[in-house]
């Protein structure tokens, strides 16, 4: 039987409203058509603020599925410029990525601390959108052995939160998505030995912290219609986070067909 994966693609700010708007009604019947391939793909689009809305509601029914980039660390109040929880999930969002490198490292007047992003997923539990939450080591840190002291540091105050309000989730699933920075945007892909050791460790730990969490596990950093193949050799996986070739709907649906057949 094929696995179940979960392919969430990140459009960043890679398209602006008119190309996103033309994209999916370009490409509406195949991303349907691709969402029915198998009852174990899900398809989860993440497109820019203004351009969620009209997708969902023109997705509306179907089975492809919308997730904000980023949201508010509050819950609501004078934050120019901010995103609640509560707008993503009163608009029919149901996942949302938090901690991305590039608002880690690019948007230090955002706080994008692990504190903040911990808050991010408070909210988002408490509106039942599952947060995707990105963890990743640097190239230097790679370099340095320090790989796996950063992704403690990274996902401590998630799995705390997560331990500490079990109860709350019933199920929702919670996505942590390793994305090695070195990784994203270069077109290199770790090498598989040892992705699929810190893909076990991802497991390991948050199981042991929360076991009644449904964690998933996603890889994100250059993911390619030419790469693809090598991930379905990896167990502890549940899926992707695409950016660039997700912009590309030619690419983004040999990504998904070339793990199904
Ligand atoms: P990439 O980006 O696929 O363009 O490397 C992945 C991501 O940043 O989520």
């Amino acid at each position: 039987m094929s696995k179940k994966y979960t392919f969430v693609a990140n459009w960043k700010m890679l398209l602006d409203f008119n190309e996103s708007i033309s994209y999916v009604t370009e490409n509406f019947d195949q991303l349907i058509k691709l969402s029915r391939l198998s009852n174990n793909i899900s398809i989860v689009l993440c497109p820019s603020f203004p351009v969620l809305y009209p997708l969902i509601k023109i997705f509306e029914s179907t089975k492809i599925q919308f997730g904000g980039q980023n949201c508010s660390a509050h819950n609501k109040g004078a934050f120019t410029g901010q995103v609640s929880a509560q707008t993503l999930h009163d608009i029919g969002c149901r996942y949302c990525i938090i901690g991305h490198s590039e608002i880690r490292n690019y948007n230090h007047e955002t706080h994008e601390t692990d504190e903040f992003i911990a808050k991010k997923f408070d909210l988002l539990i408490d509106q039942n959108i599952a947060p995707i939450v990105c963890i990743g080591e640097s190239l230097s840190d790679k370099n340095d052995n320090k790989t796996l002291i950063t992704l403690t540091t990274q996902l401590k105050k998630i799995l705390d939160l997560a331990k500490l309000e079990e109860h709350k989730f019933n199920g929702l699933p919670v996505f942590i998505a390793y994305e090695p920075e070195w990784c994203i945007g270069t077109g290199v892909m770790p090498d598989l030995d040892y992705l699929d050791s810190i893909l076990t460790w991802i497991c390991t730990e948050t199981a042991k912290s929360a076991p009644h969490v449904n964690w998933q596990v996603l890889y994100g950093g250059s993911v390619s219609p030419e790469n693809i193949y090598k991930f379905a050799e990896i167990d502890n996986l549940s899926g992707f986070l695409i950016g660039k070739s997700s912009t590309q709907f030619q690419e983004f649906e040999k990504i998904i067909k070339r793990m199904y057949y």
